[in-house]
């Protein structure tokens, strides 16, 4: 079976508003199914809004069995910092590496934007996305105490990119304004 991977359009031009709110009610249930956080449906427009190009899906036959959300804004003002927010693949597509390249698809795109570092917070006991991302080069920075609402613990992990990453955010120089990225509410 083919797997295709693109990301999210937002574009009307290519598709009915009906259409793309369509696909992201289908992102919602597919990501709430399978993550024990329950995200409202003001997150995820936050993310899809935001930065389209960073929700990627994995399709089988026009539907979404995958995807992984992730943004890129400036962290305090000093350095560009990735964030992957929801990754999640359906139960019958699993251990098929369809994870593994969206996590590469999606490391490739904050890259490219120049990020200094990528981060991601996954819960303790979660033994399989904590050796995925270690794969990756993820570092176990912190250990977050009853971070997510069933009351787990969460380890913050590090993909750092550039000698930025390394740095206290305070010896740092500011960012120019023209390089910060935020986010529209
Ligand atoms: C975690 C998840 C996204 C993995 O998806 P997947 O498509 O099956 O993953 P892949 O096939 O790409 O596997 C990649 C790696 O994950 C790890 N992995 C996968 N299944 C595993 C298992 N049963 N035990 C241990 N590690 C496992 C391995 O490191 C594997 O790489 P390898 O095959 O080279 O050893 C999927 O299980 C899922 O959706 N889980 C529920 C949601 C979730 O936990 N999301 C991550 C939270 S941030």
């Amino acid at each position: 079976m083919t797997i295709t991977y693109s990301a999210l359009s937002l574009d009307t031009s290519e598709k009915s508003r009906g259409q793309i709110d369509g696909e992201i009610e289908a992102i919602r249930k597919l990501v709430n199914e399978h993550l024990s956080e329950p995200y409202s449906v003001y997150v995820y427009r936050f993310f899809l809004n935001n930065w389209p190009e960073l929700c990627l899906l994995a399709k089988s036959e026009g539907n979404i069995i995958g995807c992984i959300i992730s943004k890129v804004e400036t962290h305090r003002n000093t350095r560009l910092r990735g964030y992957i927010g929801m990754l999640t693949v359906t139960e019958q597509y699993r251990g098929q590496g369809i994870a593994k390249k969206l996590i590469d698809k999606s490391l490739d795109i904050m890259v490219d934007k120049k990020c200094d570092e990528i981060i991601l917070e996954t819960e303790v006991v979660n033994k399989k996305a904590l050796r995925l991302y270690e794969n990756f080069g993820f570092v176990r920075v912190k250990r977050l105490y009853r971070y997510y609402l069933n009351k787990h613990d969460a380890y913050r992990l590090i993909l750092p990119i550039t000698d930025k990453a390394c740095l206290r955010s305070t010896f740092l120089e500011k960012l120019p304004e023209e390089k910060c990225i935020e986010a529209r509410y």
